[in-house]
């Protein structure tokens, strides 16, 4: 079904650039929650994990920014990269390229034409129309003013999209230093969109009113982990003298895919009156070269991994009897920055990164 719409004044904006505040006039909901994501902060101006191991990246003293591909893109030929990903560049992905090295994202030429998604108009292709009413009271539009959309592109549905950037990164080495596996691409089931832009409240646009949108502050490590921890449960089974606690991953990819991630689950014992601390399991993965972690510029292997894999259900074996009335707390959370890399990095100060991220936690009581 076509949607019609009444405006009674229609300013036009000019067609500037690949400037991100263009579409704050009539995507201002969107907008705002673009500007606390990680993809408008990709930079080094503006993502301090990101300028901290550029810092001591061998590429930065001959000034090849390598990480403008994903972190600065269509901006690329630019000698500053002060652009994180924008609107217009992740709308405009037509298709992504399978390689070896990283994939890459084919860009179409026309920068007025978005690609988007929405459920019962995958045929769709909107150009911009204006109608005036039978009495000339009023002008109807169809679409936006401001640039046409197409609905065809599959990519939109599936997640695929995504995958231009996050899909693997090998370095010169042919070392892949971090890969998410393509399992989260699909269309029967949930997929990297659904997950990480859940349907919040709000309008999409102010011209057209719809009671919710797809989230753009895109749900990870850094930004709303919270809209996440649905896709991770965690359950508790007694032994005799032991117990078992069990972590769910639902996620199509290991729950961290970053090497810099350092996941833990910490458990207390209530008894009675007391707090006892019980052992704090550690899930990493590692990466390095002869046996010892590196940057990852300079790995060849897999050091250590004890991450939580996609769809895994992780069993964790206490050697603690428990009784009736006893209460467990269970806490499964993360690092962003591993804390034995952050002072290598000089970043030991930093609230944020220093801090134990809670991502999931449950009280279990034990009533027999
Ligand atoms: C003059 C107002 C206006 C401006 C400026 C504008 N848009 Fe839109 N946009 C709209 C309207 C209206 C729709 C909904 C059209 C419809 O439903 O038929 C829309 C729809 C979209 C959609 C598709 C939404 C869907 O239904 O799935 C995308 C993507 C989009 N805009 C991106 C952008 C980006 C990126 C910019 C900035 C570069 C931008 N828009 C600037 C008015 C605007
Ligand atoms: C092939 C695409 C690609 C290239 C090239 C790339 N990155 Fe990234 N980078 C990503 C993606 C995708 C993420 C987010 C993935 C994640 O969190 O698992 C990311 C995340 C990061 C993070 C973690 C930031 C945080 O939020 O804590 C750092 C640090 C980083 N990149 C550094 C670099 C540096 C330095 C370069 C260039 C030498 C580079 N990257 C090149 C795709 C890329
Ligand atoms: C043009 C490349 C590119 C595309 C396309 C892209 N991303 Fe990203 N994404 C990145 C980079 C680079 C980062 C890391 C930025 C940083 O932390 O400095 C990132 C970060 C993220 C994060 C935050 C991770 C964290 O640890 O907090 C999430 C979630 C994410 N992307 C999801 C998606 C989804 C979902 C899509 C598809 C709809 C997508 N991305 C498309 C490059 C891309
Ligand atoms: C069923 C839901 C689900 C699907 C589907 C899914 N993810 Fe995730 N994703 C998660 C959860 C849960 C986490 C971990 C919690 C967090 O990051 O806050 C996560 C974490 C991430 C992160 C942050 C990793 C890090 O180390 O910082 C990125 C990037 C990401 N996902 C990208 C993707 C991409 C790309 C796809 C599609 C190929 C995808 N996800 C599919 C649920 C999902
Ligand atoms: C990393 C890629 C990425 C970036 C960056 C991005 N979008 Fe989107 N956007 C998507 C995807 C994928 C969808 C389809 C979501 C869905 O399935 O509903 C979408 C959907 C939309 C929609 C339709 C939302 C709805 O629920 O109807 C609008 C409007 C839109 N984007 C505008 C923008 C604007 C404006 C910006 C910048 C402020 C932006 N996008 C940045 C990937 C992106």
């Amino acid at each position: 079904m076509k949607v019609f719409f009444s405006l009674l004044t229609l300013s036009f904006v000019l067609f500037a650039s690949t400037d991100t505040d263009a579409c704050k006039k009539c995507h201002p909901i969107i907008s705002k929650e673009f500007q606390t994501s990680m993809h408008k902060k990709s930079t080094i101006y503006e993502d301090k994990v990101h300028k901290a191991i550029w810092d001591k990246h061998p590429a930065k003293a001959k000034g090849n920014y390598k990480c403008a591909k994903c972190h600065t893109p269509i901006l690329s030929e630019q000698k500053e990269h002060t652009t994180g990903i924008t609107c217009i560049a992740c709308h405009t992905i037509k298709d992504v390229e399978q390689h070896a090295k990283s994939n890459t994202n084919i860009y179409s030429a026309d920068k007025k034409t978005f690609y988007s998604a929405q459920k019962g108009r995958e045929n769709e292709k909107v150009v911009y129309k204006q109608k005036t009413s039978l009495f000339g009271l009023s002008k109807t539009t169809v679409g936006s003013a401001y640039h046409n959309i197409d609905y065809t592109n599959k990519i939109y549905y599936n997640g695929q999209v995504c995958m231009g950037c996050h899909s693997h990164k090998q370095n010169s080495h042919k070392f892949s230093v971090c890969t998410t596996s393509d399992a989260g691409v699909s269309t029967d089931k949930s997929n990297c969109i659904s997950c990480h832009m859940p349907k919040v409240d709000g309008s999409a646009t102010t011209v057209r009113i719809s009671k919710q949108h797809a989230y753009h502050g895109f749900a990870g490590a850094r930004v709303k982990p919270e809209l996440l921890s649905q896709y991770l449960s965690l359950a508790l089974s007694k032994n005799t003298d032991s117990f078992d606690v069990s972590i769910n991953n639902g996620a199509p990819h290991n729950l961290f895919t970053h090497p810099l991630r350092v996941v833990q689950l910490r458990s207390t014992l209530h008894r009675g009156s007391k707090t006892i601390p019980l052992k704090t399991h550690t899930f990493v993965k590692i990466i390095g070269k002869d046996g010892k972690p590196s940057m990852p510029w300079v790995a060849n292997a897999v050091i250590k991994d004890t991450m939580i894999k996609a769809n895994e259900k992780r069993v964790i074996h206490f050697d603690t009897a428990l009784q009736t009335g006893d209460r467990v707390e269970v806490q499964l959370g993360y690092f962003i920055v591993n804390p034995k890399v952050l002072k290598k990095l000089k970043l030991q100060d930093d609230k944020e990164l220093a801090k134990f991220h809670i991502l999931k936690a449950k009280n279990f009581a034990i009533i027999q």
